[in-house]
């Protein structure tokens, strides 16, 4: 049994100094190559699904999957709702054993976000499971939301929402983006700086696709302890399935499927090494 409450794997990447991974999936494949790439490196992992993503890849499927992956896993891995948006979403989540939930309240003014928060909070600790929050605004896109403008994290906003949610971990706005950078991002590590200086919460890189191996490691010694990578794992599998099937003439699914696999898991084991500072 090898599937852990979120906040153990945030100890761990604490005591170690590094970030742990949390890798986005949408299939069988996803989950078969990011957990191959956790067990063959013996490092722990976050399976994550977004609330926006659930149109393509249905929660009624996925959870399952996710959770018996990671039970049968031999390293710690969490299974998390990411961008969680609303209630339902994030109780559904719960019920089928995920072990953190994200909620994404930051288009809401600050009261509210605190205030919601908190209800997560009060819900997630009746399943013993993990929240993250996210404070200031990240760019781009998760899912098909609407394109968002960055706003950089408040440090002093920041301390006052942990200490009134009470929050596990705390994802953080400091110039990234969701999706594919168009230009490399200037990340602003002098509010991350801040941000590590005045919380003690563990704090959360969203928009990790992208980010290069210098940006993480220096993200990593201001105190992200969790980064996330999605596009990344989804461009690996669309390029594998479109290189076999441009190459072959009669394409077959027991062909594509372990090419699928295998490109998520090369990107999930890369992004691993980075974040352990390997
Ligand atoms: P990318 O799609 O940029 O890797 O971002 C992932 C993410 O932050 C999911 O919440």
């Amino acid at each position: 049994m090898a599937l852990v409450k979120m906040s153990r794997i945030l100890e761990w990447a604490q005591e170690n100094n590094c970030a742990a991974g949390a890798f986005s999936v949408g299939n069988m494949e996803m989950v078969i190559g990011a957990v191959r790439a956790a067990e063959e490196a013996n490092t722990p992992i976050i399976l994550q699904i977004a609330e926006k993503r659930l149109k393509q890849s249905p929660l009624d499927l996925m959870a399952p999957m996710m959770v018996s992956a990671a039970k049968n896993a031999s390293v710690p891995v969490a299974v998390h709702l990411d961008h969680g948006l609303t209630m339902d979403c994030i109780r559904q989540a719960l019920s089928y054993g995920f072990t953190s939930v994200m909620l994404d309240a930051s288009l809401l003014p600050f009261e509210e976000n605190i205030a919601m928060t908190k209800a997560v909070k009060a819900e997630a600790a009746t399943f013993g499971a993990t929240v993250e929050a996210e404070l200031g605004v990240v760019g781009g896109n998760e899912g098909d939301t609407a394109k968002h403008e960055i706003l950089c994290t408040d440090p002093d906003k920041a301390k006052i929402f942990c200490e009134e949610t009470q929050v596990d971990c705390l994802a953080v706005a400091i110039g990234n983006a969701h999706g594919n950078y168009p230009v490399l991002p200037s990340l602003r590590f002098d509010v991350l700086e801040e941000i590590d200086k005045t919380v003690d919460t563990p704090l959360v890189l969203h928009g990790g696709t992208g980010i290069t191996p210098e940006m993480f490691r220096k993200a990593i010694s201001l105190g992200i302890r969790k980064i996330n990578i999605a596009t990344a794992s989804f461009d690996a599998l669309a390029n594998a399935a479109k290189a076999y099937t441009a190459d072959v003439e009669s394409p077959d699914y027991f062909t594509l499927s372990p090419k699928m696999a295998d490109a998520v898991y090369e990107n999930v084991k890369k992004h691993i090494g980075i974040f352990r500072n390997q």
